[in-house]
């Protein structure tokens, strides 16, 4: 899968280089190239921002050095990208989109800041590609790059092959709609807390019954919203 991620701070993606991501750039299944949006600029300030029309707080990014920006992008595209801004005003980024948006040939993220992106460049994107606004919560960030670096870590470990263990993907919390069931380790006892003894019991049936009735049990008390859907 390609990954283009234009940003006016590129070096954050600097992060994606390690772990299992970084390996998965290093073993080609996953291209990431990060581009900064002042390079798409002509002015002595590389300025990407102005004041909003009709006036009020802060300040707006410029329509067009995202339209060089995502005009260059899309250039050699082979097929039609997904082209995603992250945004609080977006519709919620969950796994069932990270899993849609990881059997995608081509993501393209814009992260844009301060207050927001001119409106006319989603409309110039749809041109481009099938846009998407995706935020990640219901709380308001500086920027995209953060929420970027969430997508694309949730969106590229589901890519067959970048984790090692496809197993290890099935089990989650999120990929039954429920809350994932508490793990635990050697020992058996410690600091007076013990595994719970049908975890030690050797008995299949009784741990899958166990951690489905976890599973429930915590999903109800935390995430009650989830049994709802
Ligand atoms: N940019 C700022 N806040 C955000 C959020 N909650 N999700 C996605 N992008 C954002």
């Amino acid at each position: 899968m390609r990954i283009d991620v234009v940003s006016i701070f590129p070096t954050i993606f600097d992060a994606l280089e390690v772990s299992l991501l970084g390996k998965a750039r290093q073993s080609g299944l996953l291209d990431v190239r990060v581009h900064d949006l002042r390079d798409y600029t002509h002015d002595r300030h590389r300025t990407v921002d102005d004041t909003p029309y009709g006036g009020g707080a802060g300040m707006v990014m410029k329509p067009a050095p995202w339209g060089e920006a995502l005009d260059d992008v899309t250039r050699d595209a082979a097929a039609s990208p997904v082209i995603v801004f992250p945004s609080p005003a977006g519709e919620r980024f969950t796994q069932k989109i990270a899993r849609e948006l990881s059997t995608e040939d081509h993501l393209v993220f814009g992260c844009g800041r301060y207050e927001g992106i001119d409106e006319r460049v989603f409309d110039y994107a749809a041109d481009l590609g099938r846009v998407r606004l995706l935020s990640l919560g219901d709380y308001v960030l500086n920027g995209g790059e953060v929420a970027v670096m969430a997508m694309v870590e949730a969106i590229g470990r589901l890519i067959p092959g970048v984790v090692g263990n496809p197993e290890s993907l099935v089990e989650e919390s999120h990929e039954d709609g429920l809350l994932e069931y508490p793990s635990f380790t050697k020992p058996a006892s410690w600091r007076g807390r013990d595994v719970p003894p049908v975890l030690l019991s050797g008995n299949h049936g009784a741990v899958a019954t166990w951690r489905r009735e976890q599973q429930l049990e915590r999903t109800r008390e935390r995430r009650p919203d989830l049994l709802a859907d």
